[in-house]
């Protein structure tokens, strides 16, 4: 049985547990506020879900999802995702996020960053251009002609590996947009953000052509 450890329980934390564990996976989950906080999502998920401390969740899984907004980007714990495939579900609003220079000049990608962060980890951007409900509600099985595709973006290919199984499970098609240097395509504002509700393979692969990079002010 394959674990997954998940860092943030809010709308896509909360939303990929669900999908997870109606694909026979086991979960373990946090929040910033403690397990005792969340024991009605895990009397929702059943006997194969648990809550955990942040560290507890990334030392349990088999891989974990970080579903965290950009702003806590130094705050995982780095020790316990050393070694792990770790895909990131963050998308940098600076609104809400505050400003991070060398991402806003250019520089360097939000996942990047993260990969920096977490240096003994293989990072991939997963689940960003999906709003949280239709994960669930959008899923489809191979080949249906209205099934939805995802990116993925990552400098290990064991990790664009697991994303594309992971998304092929959950009901969607995967295209590949890495290394991370290139994630920057699929953030929010360029094309495949904005059509994100519609896009098949082909359709995502062209809107990730489309992209034009834009530095926020
Ligand atoms: N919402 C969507 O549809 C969607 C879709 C794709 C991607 N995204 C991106 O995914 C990220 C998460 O979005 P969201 O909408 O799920 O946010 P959210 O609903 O605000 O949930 C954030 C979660 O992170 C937890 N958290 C914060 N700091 C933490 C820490 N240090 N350790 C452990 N958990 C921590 C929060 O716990 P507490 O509540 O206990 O503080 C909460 O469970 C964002 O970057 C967002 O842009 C969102």
């Amino acid at each position: 049985m394959t674990t997954i450890g998940i860092i943030g329980a809010g709308e896509v934390g909360s939303q990929i547990a669900r999908a997870a564990i109606a694909n026979s996976y086991e979960i373990v989950i946090a929040n910033s506020r403690g397990p005792e906080t969340l024991n009605g999502l895990i009397d929702e998920l059943g006997r194969r879900a648990r809550a955990a401390s942040a560290a507890d969740a990334a030392a349990a899984g088999d891989f974990v999802i970080i579903a965290v907004p950009l702003s806590r980007v130094n705050d995982m714990p780095a020790a316990e995702l050393a070694g792990k495939i770790v895909l990131d579900t963050n998308n940098y609003m600076s609104w809400r996020d505050g400003h991070f220079v060398r991402v806003d000049s250019g520089e360097t990608t939000v996942h990047e960053l993260r990969q920096e962060q977490l240096p003994a980890s293989k990072v991939a951007k997963a689940f960003t251009h999906i709003q949280a409900p239709s994960l669930l509600s959008t899923s489809r099985p191979a080949g249906d002609p209205a099934r939805r595709a995802l990116s993925v973006s990552s400098d290990f290919p064991e990790a664009v590996e697991l994303v594309t199984r992971l998304y092929d499970q959950f009901g969607f098609d995967t295209v590949d947009n890495s290394p991370l240097s290139e994630s920057w395509r699929s953030a929010p504002g360029q094309p495949a953000w904005i059509d994100h509700a519609r896009q098949n393979r082909e359709e995502l692969a062209l809107n990730l052509r489309r992209a034009v990079p834009v530095f926020p002010t």
